[in-house]
């Protein structure tokens, strides 16, 4: 592959290989010296064209951790708003000649569209509902790191139940996810309001849930989504208060779950509403942090794994 477009174009080998791969980012990050040269005199364009804390700062901080130059591209700022087209954009941004492109953008698709105009690798940092590759992968990383302080060997998710919950409809996290625990052999359960589950859910083999206490019974890891009011286009959506009544993860809900289970959230948190305080900041329970943690670990092995045929390394396939 020249780009990470989604997990959806990967083979679980490939999603495993880039989980080892960026384990040694990991060790670094944690040492005294966050620093390597592996892609030095290399240019990395950060194009967001939606705003993000986690995605833009974890890959900006991944490129210059191994010596790459780094430059952002906030929509806000741009001639976006001045009318350019996104082909035009990304026709611009091609002639400064970048050896990668990291693109965030509201319609799905919109990566793919880029990824055809210019000549560097392009990796899609979230594209509309469509996917969000890095997010899963960080998250099958975190997931692995885990299981493995429980004692599995974290490389094989089979037997292992997950219950994704939230606005699933408009969650590229989501999607990403169900493709990429399933690769690595994990049973899905998705948990929604009904206007918020997406038809598709069983098509993709997972297990649709309206009712929260069921779709968390026995799950080994609770993942908490947030409600993407900013997609919403006439759903009829509960209060804060309501959905919190209903889908919150509390402590009494978690209680449900297997002993010792595991939550995550992807972020941006709304506490409170999709999940209290007290469970967030668990930590026996919730690996939030490490999520963040793990996101920078992953998009260093992204952006090296990709950059290798530029370097004159062999692809990432051979590795694989
Ligand atoms: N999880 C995630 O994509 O967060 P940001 O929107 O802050 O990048």
């Amino acid at each position: 592959h020249r780009d990470l477009l989604a997990i959806g174009k990967l083979e679980r080998h490939e999603i495993l290989f880039l989980l080892d791969e960026a384990e040694q980012w990991v060790e670094m990050n944690r040492g005294a010296a966050k620093h390597s040269d592996l892609l030095a005199g290399l240019t990395v364009i950060n194009a967001f064209f939606e705003n993000s804390t986690r995605t833009l700062l974890s890959f900006e901080i991944a490129g210059k951790r191994l010596g790459a130059d780094v430059v952002n591209m906030h929509a806000a700022q741009s001639s976006v708003k001045k009318g350019e087209t996104l082909i035009d954009t990304a026709i611009t941004l091609n002639a400064m000649r970048p050896d990668a492109i990291v693109i965030r953008h509201s319609s799905s698709g919109a990566t793919a569209l880029i990824a055809d105009k210019v000549d560097c690798p392009v990796l899609n940092a979230g594209d509309g509902q469509h996917e969000h590759p890095t997010q899963a992968l960080l998250d099958a990383l975190a997931l692995r790191h885990a299981l493995k302080a429980r004692g599995h060997s974290g490389d094989d998710f089979t037997g292992l139940t997950v219950t994704i919950c939230g606005d699933v409809l408009h969650s590229r996290v989501a999607r990403s996810n169900i493709l990429c625990l399933q690769a690595m052999g994990a049973t899905v359960r998705v948990c929604a309001p009904p206007a918020l589950m997406p038809s598709h859910i069983e098509a993709m083999g997972a297990k649709p849930f309206t009712d929260f206490d069921r779709a968390l019974d026995g799950t080994d890891v609770a993942m908490m989504l947030r409600l993407q009011t900013e997609r919403m286009s006439g759903q009829f959506v509960p209060s804060p208060r309501e959905y919190h009544h209903l889908y919150g993860l509390t402590a009494k809900r978690l209680a449900k779950a297997a002993p010792d289970a595991i939550v995550m959230h992807p972020g941006p948190m709304n506490r409170g509403v999709e999940i209290d305080s007290d469970v967030a900041d668990s930590i026996d329970r919730s690996i939030i942090t490490a999520q963040v943690e793990m996101g920078v670990a992953i998009r260093m092995a992204c952006l090296e794994v990709l950059t290798r045929r530029r370097r004159g390394v062999e692809g990432w396939e051979k590795g694989a």
